[in-house]
């Protein structure tokens, strides 16, 4: 008999992308997702530890499956992901509805793990790995619009954030076989997939170095398509995420790529060349500064100054003119001062973002801030200061967004348009939410269509644009 699995995905895209993993896994033993928790034989929920308030959610959550228990006696559950890996045999210990508790480098385990609690015993498997990416694994696409789907390419930090709990939950930064990378993007292709976002939490350090053993027996390592004029198929080339994205953009030249999470500190000139070159690499880079103030900066660990910020920034607008940025912001990290806070909401103005995630400052056990600095800025003070960086921004998003108005732009269609049937929504390469009639050109208009589109006007949140043509996307040009 066919099990049923749901899967809960809190946190970050490659959570979402995790969850796909896991599912591919379970697949093969026997289960098939569902879509509510109440049709399962096994929920788990994939978490978040981020912030602390991401944590509680997910608590809250737990507690809720007491009442699912108690409708479905063979239920049973399981903690995935950051919390699962920060809180371990405690989070069997405090939650006793909890069956089951796996790590984010260890879902390889499940179907072992699920026999052991099939027999009536809870399991766990925190264990982190240096190796472990999930490299063959084919995702199976869970809540899927057809059209976008994320691909993991490296897995862990090794950056040390002060404030940030990742480099404890998700291990050292380990990047995936750029072959496997080639062919999961060509397999979306085949399947109509649209877009790609390649993922990790620091793209920027992406580095494949084929070992000696794997490219002398052919295997792992080999370059299957390599960049015209380039030397060497021969699985010797080592690659970086600049190349990854030039092989990226030329196996699959159709397909739109994003990616996401760039640092201030390691994006290079090489990278933005790159995506200046291809058209079909969206013109569009998240990079979170988190902080304007270079104090701040120092005692967040992050590795760069306020300077080195500003000027990697120019030479973004200097390779691509158009290219949109967004960014995330903390506001009263440890001792953050008004000057410090002003100096955040200068640079905001400086840069004019188009998008923006901003976070209270949430203090993360075992973190190089935990240890060394108190959380001395007042919880009303943070957050009068992020209310002020969430208007400034609300502010220089509408402006951005304004700037868009008359001009034309390519849009990849995604689906029908949440408040009107009669519109669909898609985006342009800028990531900017474009809202179209859902007939247009004498054609109605589908999820996966590209068209063209004259932005006719614009809000802080989305553009409304009116289709000049229905077509496809140019194919990548050198
Ligand atoms: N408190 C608040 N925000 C945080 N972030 C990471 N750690 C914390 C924390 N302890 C934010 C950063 C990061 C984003 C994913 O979450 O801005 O870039
Ligand atoms: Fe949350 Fe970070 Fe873990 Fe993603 S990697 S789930 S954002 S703690």
């Amino acid at each position: 008999m066919q099990k049923k699995v749901y899967i809960e995905s809190y946190g970050c895209q490659m959570n979402v992308n995790d969850s796909e993993v896991v599912a591919s896994i379970l697949a093969k033993d026997g289960y098939t997702p569902v879509q509510s928790a109440e049709e399962a034989d096994l929920v788990l929920l994939n978490t978040c530890s981020i912030r602390e308030k991401a944590e509680y959610t997910v608590l809250q959550r737990i507690n809720e499956m007491n009442n699912l228990k108690a409708r479905n006696k063979d239920l049973k559950v399981g903690v995935l992901g950051c919390m699962a890996e920060r809180m371990r045999e405690d989070l069997l210990e405090k939650k006793k509805v909890v069956d089951l508790v796996v790590g984010p480098d260890a879902y390889r385990t499940l179907p072992e793990l699920l026999e052991k609690v099939g027999t009536g015993q809870k399991a766990v498997n925190v264990l982190l790995s240096r190796e472990e990416t999930y490299g063959e694994i084919v995702p199976v696409r869970l809540d899927t619009n057809g059209v976008t789907a994320f691909v993991t390419i490296m897995r862990g930090c090794d950056n040390m954030c002060a404030f940030c709990v990742v480099p404890f939950t998700r291990g050292r930064e380990r990047s995936r076989d750029p072959q496997s990378i080639v062919a999961e993007c060509r397999d979306l292709w085949a399947k109509g997939y649209k877009e790609v976002t390649l993922l990790g939490q620091n793209v920027d350090s992406y580095k494949w170095k084929p070992t000696a053993s794997a490219s002398d027996a052919g295997a792992e390592g080999t370059r299957s398509v390599d960049p015209p004029g380039r030397p060497g198929t021969d699985g010797s080339v080592p690659t970086d995420f600049a190349d990854l994205l030039e092989l990226v953009a030329l196996a699959v030249p159709g397909m739109r790529i994003r990616y996401s999470t760039s640092h201030p500190k390691d994006m290079t000139d090489k990278v933005l060349a790159v995506m200046a070159r291809y058209d079909n690499i969206c013109k569009y880079i998240h990079l979170p500064v988190q902080s304007g103030s270079s104090d701040v900066l120092k005692r967040m660990n992050r590795g760069y100054d306020r300077a080195w910020y500003l000027e990697r920034m120019a030479s973004i607008r200097r390779h691509m003119p158009d290219c949109a940025i967004s960014t995330d912001i903390i506001a009263g990290f440890c001792g953050e001062t008004a000057a410090d806070h002003q100096e955040t909401l200068s640079l905001m103005r400086e840069v004019v973002y188009d998008m923006a995630f901003m976070f209270k400052y949430s203090e993360r056990p075992k973190t190089l801030a935990a240890r060394k600095y108190a959380d001395d800025v007042p919880d009303d003070v943070k957050g009068r200061r992020l209310q002020e960086i969430i208007d400034l921004q609300k502010t220089l998003s509408a402006q951005r967004m304004a700037g868009y108005v008359g001009q034309e732009h390519d849009v990849l269609i995604e689906g029908v348009s949440k408040r009107s049937a009669e519109h669909m929504y898609g985006r342009n390469s800028q990531n900017a939410v474009v809202i179209v009639p859902r007939h247009a050109d004498g054609a109605e208009l589908l999820p996966g269509m590209f068209v063209r589109v004259t932005i006719t006007s614009a809000t802080a949140g989305s553009l409304q644009g009116a289709v000049i043509k229905v077509r496809d996307l140019q194919t990548a040009t050198a």
